[in-house]
């Protein structure tokens, strides 16, 4: 057998400002499935990911609310937590931007980038609020489009005609801090010098780190020009003060993908990578030979394809293997919305539903590219209940009731069908592949044509026929350890999607957690426990709930 790979994975680190949403669950839930199916095939996988703790936002947020931005990002980083692990998207470690960790690698970075000549200095014109005493960031900036007199829009751009322009432009300015008319004034601001970075980032994105439409992308980047990136903000900020300029904040941007960084030494040091002998430098040398992946959306490509990888490399740090990006989230063909209810929160669909549901929804509906993924209620209903509960559950209910009642729990010691669970077996390769490539939805449609073969089977043999004939134990018996035997390969394959749904089933089974390699190997000669259904239908009255809520949490946020 060959050496296991070491990868590292991470998802984009969430903001601490607010709850995580079912379009959030796009990138933890698609993370979730490759790492687990990394760690099913006996890779050394590492899946890190932390809050990203930093910037005017959070600091504003805090400020409204009456505490410090300390007190809210702890508060937020335990509901994140809370909500991933309802979700059962298994971090092998939840980190924070705000740490010492991060600081750390945020000033190395910064530092070696600075000596190499990578920093430049100078002075910017930026609105100010001369009554909260501070800068403000495009989106703090409040009044009527350039273009069509809409009123009540931000800085950048305009949601009623889609126009975009420069906060210079708005008519009728205020500073959504304070309603202050913002004045324009002066300060010294760090510059990354992201051009010195082009021969490495055109070599880095033609080197197969990037899908093909993201590397089109950047390709329309490059040939606008690389611009200096300003990574300075003025104080007052929630952020780490640059070291060599008293008053000066790194950008929130600056520090959060270093957070990954933060994220993994912080687990290096734990009792859990102490025991497994994780070494940082191992993943992040130049020479390194272990694998680093990064999980976005499509709307962070710029700072993980371009700034990230070039900071990474001016630090004499390795560059990612791969960064990975997905498309945004639509509810039956819409951007989420909190009038219609669909916008919904990772808590509220808990208090609904089942987390299993929406893992096989999106995985069925994921693939490679950044193509948009539609969440339709309808079809999300009845494909988990013809899917789930009509195909996978259904094989081992139509079966293992036999197994106990007449057979004392215990399995037949042959398949009668060895043939057809060896084609089941020659499916293993194809589905593996699928999920290594990030093709869910086509491993999920290759199950789904053996979990229909699987109940073929069943009806061919009409095991609840034989049960009533004398003479046929024997032939019943093996029947039914053919269904679970299949079941078992079934379940095996989804267990990336649905880890909850393929726990029961193992305690079900009585096996040990299943591996990849293990799916080969029939089970047989043994005894399993008594059969409860692994899993209910979706009814329509659960969705209908969820989405009111969604409604109620809009009156709730909305009344204060
Ligand atoms: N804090 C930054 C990421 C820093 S990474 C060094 C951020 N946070 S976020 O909370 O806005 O988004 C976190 C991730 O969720 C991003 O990859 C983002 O693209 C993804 N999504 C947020 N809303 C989404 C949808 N509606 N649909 C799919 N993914 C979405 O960006
Ligand atoms: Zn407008």
């Amino acid at each position: 057998m060959s050496q296991p790979r070491d990868i590292l994975v991470t998802s984009a680190l969430p903001y601490a400002n607010g709850p995580i949403h079912i379009g959030h669950l796009v990138e933890y839930i698609q993370t979730d499935i490759w790492t687990r199916f990394q760690k099913m095939r006996g890779e050394n996988c590492w899946y890190v990911c932390a809050d990203d703790a930093h910037g005017t936002p959070i600091m504003l947020k805090a400020r409204q609310e009456g505490i410090t931005p300390e007190a809210l990002i702890a508060r937020v980083a335990e509901e994140h937590r809370a909500d991933f692990a309802g979700f059962r998207v298994a971090f092998d470690n939840y980190h924070s931007t705000h740490s010492d960790e991060n600081r750390h690698f945020a000033t190395l970075i910064y530092e070696r980038n600075r000596d190499a000549g990578h920093i430049a200095k100078r002075t910017i014109e930026q609105a100010y609020d001369p009554l909260e005493q501070m800068f403000l960031p495009d989106r703090f900036i409040k009044g009527e489009c350039p273009k069509c007199g809409a009123a009540d829009q931000y800085g950048d751009n305009c949601e009623a005609c889609g126009a975009s322009y420069s906060p210079a432009e708005l008519k009728n300015p205020r500073s959504a801090v304070s309603g202050a008319v913002p004045e324009q004034r002066t300060s010294e601001h760090y510059f990354f010098r992201l051009a010195d970075f082009e021969p490495m980032l055109k070599a880095w994105t033609r080197g197969g780190s990037l899908q093909g439409q993201v590397a089109n992308k950047l390709d329309e980047w490059f040939d606008a020009g690389l611009q200096e990136w300003d990574i300075s903000r003025d104080a007052p900020y929630f952020g780490f003060e640059i070291p060599d300029h008293p008053g000066k904040f790194f950008y929130v941007w600056l520090d959060a993908p270093i957070g990954y960084m933060a994220s993994f030494q912080h687990l290096c040091d734990s009792a859990k990578g102490q025991a497994a002998g994780l070494d940082f430098d191992h993943y992040w040398a130049p020479d390194s030979s272990a694998e680093v992946y990064h999980f976005i959306g499509k709307d962070i490509i710029y700072f993980h394809a371009l700034f990230w990888p070039a900071m990474l490399h001016g630090a004499g740090f390795r560059t990612p293997t791969a960064v990975f990006a997905h498309g945004f989230l639509t509810v039956d063909g819409q951007k989420m919305s909190k009038s219609r209810g669909t916008f919904i929160k990772a808590r509220t669909y808990l208090d609904h539903l089942n987390p299993e549901y929406l893992r096989y929804y999106f995985a069925a509906k994921l693939s490679a590219g950044v193509d948009d993924i539609d969440l339709s209620l309808d079809d999300f209903q009845a494909r988990v209940n013809s899917d789930l509960v009509g195909k996978v559950v259904n094989i081992a209910s139509r079966t293992a009731g036999f197994i106990s009642k007449r057979f004392d729990g215990r399995l037949a010691a042959e398949l009668p069908d060895r043939p057809l669970f060896e084609t089941f077996v020659a499916a293993n390769g194809p589905i593996a592949e699928a999920f290594e490539a990030r093709e869910y939805s086509r491993a999920v449609r290759e199950i789904m044509t053996l979990a229909d073969r699987a109940n073929q089977y069943i009806d061919e043999q009409a095991p609840w026929v034989v049960a009533k004939q004398e003479g046929r134990e024997a032939e019943l018996q093996a029947i039914c350890t053919q269904g679970l035997n299949l079941f078992r390969l079934l379940i095996g394959w989804l267990k990336p999607i649905l880890p909850g749904t393929a726990e029961a089933a193992e305690q079900f089974l009585q096996i040990e957690p299943l591996t990849w390699d293990a799916l080969a190997t029939p089970l047989l000669d043994q005894e399993i426990a008594k059969f409860k259904p692994l899993m209910t239908r979706i009814e329509p009255a659960q969705i209908q709930a969820m989405l009111e809520a969604s409604k109620e949490d809009l009156a709730a946020s909305s009344a204060h």
